[in-house]
């Protein structure tokens, strides 16, 4: 049974998104080796950030096949500078099993077999490249639904996964592409982890968290806050710098390599360096070979 509300909430919203909605170049795509290449690079990265490199990956990369059959140090030096490159190679390594199995799976727990392909982007691309009836959860869709379903019932019951995807799932109005879509902005925009715009928000009279934010004038859904380490003391950081001189060059010897770090900031130690060498090479972003390194 769909909830009382899902025809008010799926109005409400999809208004909201008519006027909101921002225009994206992955929006009204339906070609799945386009959806999977914005979904799986904006993972872990802002929506702005993405946009030119899922371009330029796209002009060198125009299918799957393209991509399948590139060698892995292009992939990497096309990811550029948009960050957890380990991300290039799961997308190659996906591209490479949908070309061996001679075409894409249609269903959730097909694409889910994919390597590389996790219960968010499986939904991804059943949704907005096969038309399935479900729901998308990101992170901001899991906090709305948690603070418009639940209320501040989810931080007591610590209900679990299936429970969040059954409701969302159960929200979904026909024309699930768009209204994935629009969740996506609405839970990015309007139902932000802090100071949510509740005095703006369309769904202020059915939402079950608006009482309480009222009440309490504070968060109430939000998972706690890991302590943050500054960018530069990263391991991410190191790797990263790693990777863009690679991308410059052929190969480079240690101490070179070294010494190029240590110009850039004074910070970066040699045992860091090592260390983000033999993570970089565990993960296949690198090979060594006699004192030099290069991509794979
Ligand atoms: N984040 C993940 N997928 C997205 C999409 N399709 N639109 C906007 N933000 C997203």
């Amino acid at each position: 049974m769909p909830p009382p509300d899902r025809p008010i909430i799926a109005k409400r919203v999809l208004a909201w998104y008519r006027r909101h909605g921002r225009m994206l170049p992955w929006r009204g795509e339906t070609d799945p080796y386009r959806i999977l290449v914005s979904e799986v690079m904006l993972q872990q990265t802002q929506v702005d950030r993405v946009i030119p490199f899922y371009e330029r990956f796209l002009e060198r990369f125009p299918t799957v096949e393209a991509l399948a059959g590139a060698s892995a140090a292009d992939v990497i030096r096309l990811w550029g500078g948009l960050g957890y490159n380990r991300r290039a190679l799961f997308l190659q390594k996906t591209a490479q099993a949908v070309v061996a199995r001679g075409g894409w799976p249609k269903d959730v727990d097909g694409l889910q077999e994919l390597p590389g392909v996790g219960p968010y982007t499986s939904r991804a691309l059943a949704v907005f490249a096969f038309g399935a009836r479900l729901s998308v959860l990101d992170v901001n869709v899991r906090r709305w639904v948690q603070r418009v379903v639940f209320g501040p019932e989810w931080g007591r019951a610590a209900k679990d996964d299936a429970a969040l995807q059954d409701a969302a799932d159960a929200l979904v109005p026909r024309g699930s592409y768009d209204w994935n879509q629009a969740i996506m902005d609405f839970g990015s925009a309007v139902c932000t982890a802090k100071r949510p715009a509740c005095v703006s928000c369309p769904l202020a009279t059915v939402c079950k968290a608006r009482p309480a934010i009222e009440r309490k004038g504070m968060e109430i859904t939000a998972s706690r806050r890991k302590k943050v380490v500054p960018f530069k003391e990263s391991q991410r950081y190191v790797r990263g710098l790693v990777l863009m001189l690679l991308r410059e060059r052929p190969s480079l010897a240690v101490p070179a390599l070294l010494t190029s770090l240590q110009q850039r900031d004074r910070g970066i130690t040699e045992l860091r360096v090592v260390k983000a060498l033999t993570g970089l090479a565990a993960d296949g972003l690198i090979s060594m070979e006699r004192g030099r390194i290069k991509l794979p």
